[in-house]
């Protein structure tokens, strides 16, 4: 199988947090990943394993205390505006309409308002929100909101999408119709992915390959590569090739947990 030409390279990250009057909290220690062109790969850990941490510094909004992080081959270590980025607990303004929230990074990118509200609707239907551009927040179901959100972030306009758990806080049955989305639209638009959840089955999904973080202070614990073939489908979580994946994805988590546990502190 051909490689993809790497989009994003991260090397050997470590990241601390100052609690004020309770010292210093280790989040990330040495992590190193790569996103190929087109690729979509995900991050699964237990919660506090510092995944937002990583998408955070991806993203430019804080900066690692070592090593370093590369778009394309360039150090953009603290650097904003490079990635399109959806954060744990994205959030639409309840006073904007549907298409004044979805319209913000373009008008934050000079777009004349009339303009961006252009490009933005005729987007709306893609995104399962035709007819609700003049919609506040509140009138929309959970997983509309996502879209909604989701598409804010794709009119950031960047190669690289980061989406942190953007499907953390939905039902199932919304949750399985949203992944069926993203896998359509994603086949559409190719852009390199780098996905944060908690769920495996979802990881497995929607992947190309995948990276299992330790406890809290997170490394990685193995990475994975998905070859299930694509165009794929929710149904694909019966098919024995995927519960298979499923069965080496929870053997390798345990394993690393407790090779962890057994670490000297
Ligand atoms: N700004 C901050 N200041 C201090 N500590 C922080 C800060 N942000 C994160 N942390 C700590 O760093 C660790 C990693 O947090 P992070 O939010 O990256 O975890 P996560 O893997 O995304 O968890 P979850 O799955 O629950 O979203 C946690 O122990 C958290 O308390
Ligand atoms: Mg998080």
């Amino acid at each position: 199988m051909c490689m993809p030409a790497v989009r994003l390279a991260v090397k050997a990250v470590s990241k601390s947090y100052d609690r004020p009057g309770r010292g210093k909290i280790l989040a990330l220690d040495r992590v190193s990943l790569t996103v190929g062109e087109g690729e979509f790969v995900s991050l699964i850990g237990p919660s506090g394993c510092g995944k937002s941490t990583l998408l955070e510094l991806v993203a430019g909004l804080a900066r690692p205390d070592q090593g370093d992080i590369l778009l394309q081959g360039r150090s953009v270590a603290g650097c904003r505006g490079h990635v399109s980025y959806m954060p744990q607990n994205d959030v639409l303004f309840p006073w904007r309409t549907v298409l004044d929230n979805v319209i913000l990074p373009l008008q934050l990118q000079g777009m004349a308002t009339k303009e961006a509200r252009q490009t933005a609707r005729q987007l709306l239907p893609l995104f399962g929100l035709a007819g609700f551009a003049d919609s506040y927040p509140h009138m929309l179901s959970g997983g509309m909101k996502q879209r909604a959100a989701f598409l804010r972030t794709y009119l950031c306009r960047q190669e690289l999408m980061l989406l942190d758990e953007p499907f953390g806080k939905l039902d199932a049955l919304t949750k399985i119709q949203m992944q069926e989305w993203l896998l359509d639209i994603w086949q559409r638009f190719q852009h390199s992915v780098l996905f944060v959840t908690h769920d495996i089955e979802e990881a497995i999904l929607l992947s190309d390959r995948i990276y299992l973080f330790s406890p809290r202070p997170g490394r990685i614990l193995a990475e994975l590569t998905v070859t299930l073939p694509r165009p794929r489908s929710p149904r694909l979580t019966t098919d024995r090739a995927f519960i298979k994946l499923k069965e080496t994805l929870y053997s390798r988590l345990q394993t690393g947990f407790l090779e962890q546990e057994g670490e000297a502190p």
